[in-house]
């Protein structure tokens, strides 16, 4: 069987060091990989519009941004590619015919959902578009037979939810449809890499994310700033780790060449950590460490960034050409899914034989 990839981001902002060490890093691994046969990145704007329905100008000017991110990223067009969701129509007839196969309850009882319910004060009245926005992201995966789906740990229920749909499909129907897998990080700190305040979620109301695009001054003033540990008040005082930004950003980020190159007094993390936690080792000299990685991870991305921000039409015609290919693939599997609903009347020779006979008698 191929492999296939499918993921994708709302565009709904800049996409900033949270969705890079969630997500977009492993993309670009698995991309160079050569192990997949497809790679599809979808910009999803007609699932951000499920809870922006009221702004449509904020997504219209996001697909831009988070194209930018993505070929900065090192996404390549020419092996994977890129398309926005809403220019894909066969996406939404999918969805469709799969609300037949979820209940109310079960998408009640989407972990996922709950939450962001909760997040936006949708209690009272939820729109549908945003409650039925698993079945859509179903169609997003299944359109493409995706087997695999690169994505943040909070996204898993919504992987769930589709397996349990296409499983519902292929046996009500006829086992066309591709069960996803889930590709999680497997490092503590980047599945949920918390804002520079400390906070759980990185936010741009907070204001506590470091963005891909940030220039090398912003980045540093961000990370000088970061939250540690308030009870590591002298640098003799023994640190904690737990919670401590700064360590948890390490984790994600740093690997044993950082050492060699910007502080060679210690081998690895682990020597650093135990230093911190025994006292004597100072928040600022952990900060310029942390600095200087993340300005090494950072800089080819932003500087490809620029590049890229030269030529603007040129993006969109990379996003044009992958909706292209995007709308041939999801089109085909649409054909396939209908048939077998026995939804295809005007391909069905046998079909209309056997109507007329029911009436030559
Ligand atoms: N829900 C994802 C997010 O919040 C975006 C998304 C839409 C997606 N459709 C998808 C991710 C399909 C993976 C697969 O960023």
């Amino acid at each position: 069987m191929s492999k296939i990839i499918l993921t994708g981001d709302r565009p709904t902002g800049r996409l900033h060091v949270g969705h890079y060490v969630g997500s977009l890093r492993r993309r670009v691994e698995l991309q160079n990989s050569g192990e997949y046969d497809k790679i599809y990145i979808m910009i999803a704007d007609a699932q951000a519009l499920t809870d922006n329905f009221e702004n449509p100008e904020k997504i219209r000017q996001n697909i831009i941004e988070v194209a930018l991110d993505y070929m900065s990223c090192g996404l390549d067009p020419a092996k994977s590619n890129l398309f926005i969701q809403s220019q894909v129509s066969e996406l939404t007839e999918l969805t469709f015919y799969y609300m037949n196969l979820v209940t109310v309850s079960r998408l009640q009882r989407n972990p996922t959902v709950k939450n962001e319910i909760q997040l936006r004060n949708f209690e009272a009245s939820i729109p549908v578009g945003f409650f039925t926005y698993p079945i859509s992201q179903t169609s997003d995966i299944t359109a493409f037979k995706a087997t695999t789906v690169p994505v943040g740990e909070d996204q898993l229920p919504m992987i769930e939810q589709a397996r349990e749909i296409v499983r519902k499909f292929n046996t009500i129907y006829a086992p066309v449809l591709v069960e996803p897998e889930a590709l999680i990080p497997d490092n503590e700190a980047c599945k949920r890499l918390p804002g520079t305040d400390g906070k759980a979620k990185m936010s741009k109301s907070l204001g506590n994310c470091i963005y891909l695009a940030d220039e090398a001054d912003e980045v540093k003033t961000k990370i000088m700033n970061m939250y540690t540990d308030p009870l590591h008040l002298k640098v003799s005082d023994p640190g904690h780790l737990e919670g401590n930004t700064v360590f948890t950003y390490l984790d994600a980020f740093c690997k044993d060449e950082h050492f060699e190159r910007y502080l060679p007094e210690y081998a690895n993390l682990n020597e650093l950590k135990e230093h911190y936690q025994r006292g004597g080792l100072g928040d600022m000299k952990v900060k310029r460490f942390l600095n200087n990685v993340m300005q090494e991870t950072l800089e080819p991305i932003r500087s490809r960034r620029k590049e890229l921000e030269k030529d603007i039409p040129a993006v969109f015609d990379v996003l044009k050409a992958g909706t292209d290919v995007a709308r041939e693939a999801a089109a085909q599997t649409l054909s396939e899914v209908k048939s077998t609903m026995r939804i295809n009347y005007f391909e069905d020779a046998e079909l209309i034989r056997q109507q007329a006979a029911k009436y030559e008698a």
